[in-house]
């Protein structure tokens, strides 16, 4: 057998007896899978659902959930009972981690703790799967790699976007040479009110706590346009206004449960009326004093609705693209203009139909030759079928071939908030932020 046989079978062989959790399977001796060992940190909406009882109903065949960490106590015991799980609870990471051991922990918190916990988790011993934004600054992305270098713990950023069927066809027809070299990408992508508002009720108003949506919801857009283009962002320049929420707002009240103005309010929503935010949420205020229902027209919001930028690419692309949150339409539309023509598409909400086209409009107006339509079948579950398919990848089997490279890497989830972090300072300075300096992470012409 030569050497770089052996090399392969034996790493092969190696990998199946001493699995980790973002790596392999494992399998004991009677031939029953091993059950990975994982721990949730952040019971907030996100975590009880997708990462809790989803995550318990699907794959527990595969994830033994050994603890969930919160700080604040009455969110995690509603929690345990919500995911229906009998592990411990811990208010402490640090306690959590001694004394469950877990091979990997979720991160689900806001995302201003992410770092906090990445890095901790990592130090002691867990690999990590994180939900998006990576974090909210560029000192903050900077910790979070060093501690990977310093550990070699590993990090999977969960980027559901790159996952919907649809996206993974427009991906493969890219990376086919379809459309040839591209040149420019138009990405429009709308956020609807009564979705802004859900934003702006929360942290997410705060730019301490969720980055602005430059960075919290734009790291999607950024990470799929990186990842469609398989090149990273060189220069960001960008505008960004708040006009509608905030101290734009005529009148303000204390949180909306308590309002005098809900009669005029076109934003009122009672939360006592909305079993699970009334037991997530306001049942528990009294631990942290975290408002789920604060007012949309309260001064300190200094987020954006409005957010357009220009994005230059390392080979040479530039994306033109918006995040637009005043208008009542929830969808996007982008296209991607090559050498060789344009691919399209334009998605509503999240649609009832069964499936999404795509149309491929060749370079050469005069021939005769029609826009092909691609169609695509829709795959059940949340964010256009993407989910499951995530999930399965990290959960059922992490040795599940990935040809289209879907699973985003720590590398990923930087470069994708850069894009977002260099688009908010632009707004500040009125100048063109380069990517280049912000971390010590050069950006590549072609990342794989
Ligand atoms: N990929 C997606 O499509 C998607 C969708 C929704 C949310 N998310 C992400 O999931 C995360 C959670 O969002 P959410 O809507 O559930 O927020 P949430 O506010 O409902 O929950 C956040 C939880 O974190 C807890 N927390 C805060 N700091 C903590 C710390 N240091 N240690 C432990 N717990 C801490 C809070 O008490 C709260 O329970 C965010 O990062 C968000 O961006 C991603």
């Amino acid at each position: 057998m030569d050497r770089r046989k052996f090399l392969t079978r034996t790493s092969v062989a190696a990998g199946a007896l001493f699995a980790n959790p973002m790596t392999g399977l494992a399998s004991n001796i009677s031939g029953k899978i091993k059950k990975r060992k994982f721990a949730l940190v952040g019971t907030g909406i996100r975590g009880v659902t997708m990462f809790g009882r989803d995550l318990m109903k699907e794959y527990s065949q595969y994830v033994e959930m050994v603890g969930l960490c919160d700080t604040n106590p009455g969110r995690l015991k509603f929690a345990k009972e919500f995911i229906g799980v009998d592990c411990p609870v811990f208010t402490s990471l640090e306690e959590m981690i001694k004394k469950q051991k877990p091979e990997a922990l979720i991160v689900t918190t806001e995302d201003s703790a992410h770092h906090e916990v990445i890095i901790k988790g990592m130090e002691m011993g867990c690999d990590i799967i994180t939900e998006k934004p990576l974090t909210i600054d560029e000192d903050k992305a900077q910790l979070i790699l060093d501690a990977e270098k310093r550990t070699g713990r590993k990090i999977i950023v969960t980027f559901n976007y790159r996952y919907p069927p649809y996206r993974a066809k427009m991906k493969e027809l890219i990376k086919s040479g379809l459309i040839g070299d591209i040149n420019t990408v138009d990405f429009h992508w709308n956020i609807d009110h009564s979705h802004l508002t859900r934003y702006m009720q929360r942290w997410h108003g705060d730019s301490k706590r969720g980055g602005t949506l430059w960075v919290h919801k734009s790291t999607h857009h950024f990470d799929m346009v990186n990842w469609f283009l398989d090149s990273e962002p060189k220069e960001v320049f960008a505008y960004g206004s708040l006009d509608r929420f905030g101290k734009n707002g005529k009148f303000r009240g204390e949180n909306c449960r308590n309002c005098q103005h809900t009669a005029k309010c076109p934003y009122y929503w009672d939360i006592n009326k909305d079993s699970m935010s009334k037991s997530l949420y306001a049942d528990n205020e009294k631990y942290d004093g975290y408002v789920r229902d604060n007012c949309v027209f309260r001064n300190e919001i200094d987020i954006f609705e409005k957010h357009s930028a220009v994005v230059k690419y390392m080979n040479g692309a530039v994306l033109n693209y918006s995040l637009t949150g005043d208008t009542d339409f929830e969808g996007y539309w982008i296209a991607f203009n090559g050498t060789k023509g344009r691919l399209e598409a334009r998605i509503e909400g999240y649609p009832e139909k069964t499936f999404a086209e795509m149309t491929f409009t060749p370079i050469d107006r005069y021939s005769d030759e029609k826009p092909k339509i691609f169609r695509v079948d829709y795959a059940r579950g949340g964010h256009w079928g993407g989910d499951p398919l995530m999930m399965d990848k990290i959960f059922k089997d992490p040795t599940m071939p990935d040809p289209l490279r879907q699973q985003a890497t720590l590398r990923d989830g930087v470069m994708s908030i850069l894009a977002g972090i260099a688009a908010r300072m632009s707004v500040d300075s009125g100048k063109p932020v380069e990517i280049k300096g912000l971390t010590t992470l050069v950006p590549q012409n072609v990342i794989s």
